[in-house]
Parts: C-alpha cells; sequence; structure tokens
C-alpha cells in the first residue's frame, strides 16, 4: 500500500494536523505494511498559477515548447505523486472558514485536464483518480461548525476538499475534524484532540 502524505499546515511547531497525522501513521502500523511519500506544501509551497503555466497547461502535450514543459514541471511531479499513490492523507488546518493558501496552490498545481480530470464531447466531467482512498484529518481553533450547529454554515474547508477530491476521481473520504484548538477550555481543547486520536485509532483497523 503507498500513501501520500500531504501536509499544508505552515505552523511546524505544535501544529494539530501535524500531530494527529503523526499518530494516524503510527496507529497503522500496527495493521499494514505501507510505503510513505511526503509533500509539505505548508513549508514548501509550490508556486501559484501564472499566465505562463496556463498557456502551457492548455497547450496539447506534442505542442509544448522545451520552456511550456519546464513550467510544468513541478505541477508534473505532483500529479505523479498522487497517481502513484492508492492512498491520500491531507492534512488540513481551517484558515478563515477554509483551506490554507499553501494547500489551495497546491490543489491549483494537481487540477489538470487530461491528467486528473477530462472533458467528455458533451461537456460532462470526469474524475482520473479512481480507486483511491482519501483520509482528511482538520483542526479548527473555534468550535460548534458541526451539523446544525451555529458556525456550520462557516465551514468552506469540508465541502470544498470533498467536492474537490470528488471532481479528480476521489470519492472514498473520511473525514476526522478536531475543533476548539485555540478558543476553547483547555479541557475541550485536549477532549476534541483525544477523541480525534480515538477516531483515527479505530480508522487505523479499517483503512
Ligand atoms: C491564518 C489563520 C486563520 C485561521 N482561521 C480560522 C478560522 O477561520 N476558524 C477557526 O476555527 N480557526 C481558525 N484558525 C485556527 C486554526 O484552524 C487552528 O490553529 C488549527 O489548529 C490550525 O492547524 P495546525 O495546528 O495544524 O496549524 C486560523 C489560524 C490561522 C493561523
Amino acid at each position: 500500500m503507498k500513501i501520500l502524505r500531504i501536509d499544508s499546515s505552515v505552523r511546524i511547531q505544535n501544529s494539530k494536523t501535524r500531530m494527529l497525522t503523526d499518530y494516524f501513521l503510527e496507529q497503522l502500523k500496527n495493521h499494514k505494511k505501507y510505503s510513505l511519500k511526503s509533500r509539505d506544501v505548508g513549508i514548501h509551497p509550490p508556486n501559484f498559477p501564472t499566465d505562463e503555466f496556463i498557456k502551457a497547461n492548455y497547450t496539447s502535450e506534442k505542442n509544448r515548447t522545451q520552456e511550456m514543459k519546464n513550467i510544468l514541471t513541478l505541477s508534473d511531479i505532483l500529479i505523479d505523486e498522487l497517481t502513484n499513490s492508492d492512498k491520500i492523507i491531507i492534512a488540513s488546518p481551517m484558515y478563515n472558514f477554509s483551506i490554507s493558501a499553501t494547500l489551495k496552490a497546491y490543489i491549483d498545481n494537481i487540477v489538470r485536464v487530461g491528467r486528473t480530470f477530462e472533458l467528455d464531447e458533451n461537456g460532462a466531467m470526469k474524475g482520473l483518480l479512481s480507486g483511491k482512498k482519501a483520509l482528511v484529518i482538520t483542526s479548527r481553533g473555534a468550535m460548534s461548525y458541526k451539523n446544525g450547529e451555529i458556525l456550520e454554515s462557516f465551514d468552506f474547508q469540508e465541502n470544498y476538499l470533498r467536492a474537490l477530491l470528488n471532481f479528480i476521481g476521489i470519492t472514498n473520504i473520511t473525514f476526522v475534524n478536531t475543533e476548539a484548538q485555540d478558543f476553547g477550555t483547555e479541557d475541550l481543547k485536549n477532549s476534541n484532540f483525544e477523541q480525534s486520536k480515538k477516531q483515527l485509532s479505530e480508522l487505523a483497523k479499517i483503512w
């Protein structure tokens, strides 16, 4: 089993998403053999798309100049990492009710026609990464983002990532969301964190 781990917190120490992802991978070792490829877009963010990037992307492969190929090099590497993996773990902090800009830059590099999705002649879209599983580990400073709670409509993180992964063909997705990591009481913070660890150790038995 080949796992791709994508970190996207800009925090290096005391990052909850990094800690929970480390914890999950440790737990998983007790149940499965796996190889791991890590991609840290929090610390090493890919470039935002540019005019040149878009032109290169929309030029067919056989017509691309060497310069265009060079512009797409990192994007190609990132997509190869995804296609070569069976399972993907995304560690995603909530920033301003959505994902980090670094994760968005990564997404803008990997969502490419002909590589991760395609359109048929009727304009219907098809994701090309089917058959893979994803686990998304999120952390939020505040609480009350769950179904029916006061901040539910502010959660543009889970819905967005679910839609995006579906779009590129990944439909088997588990979310483990940890709340109250900055604004709750110490007790609430710790109990939410421990609850996520429990969920992750159960998931490790079957993932
Ligand atoms: C730039 C920034 C924006 C944030 N925006 C939100 C937010 O909109 N809602 C929220 O609940 N927490 C927010 N937080 C808190 C983080 O979600 C929280 O610290 C989380 O633990 C970050 O993940 P990490 O610990 O892996 O870095 C924000 C933190 C930062 C640094």
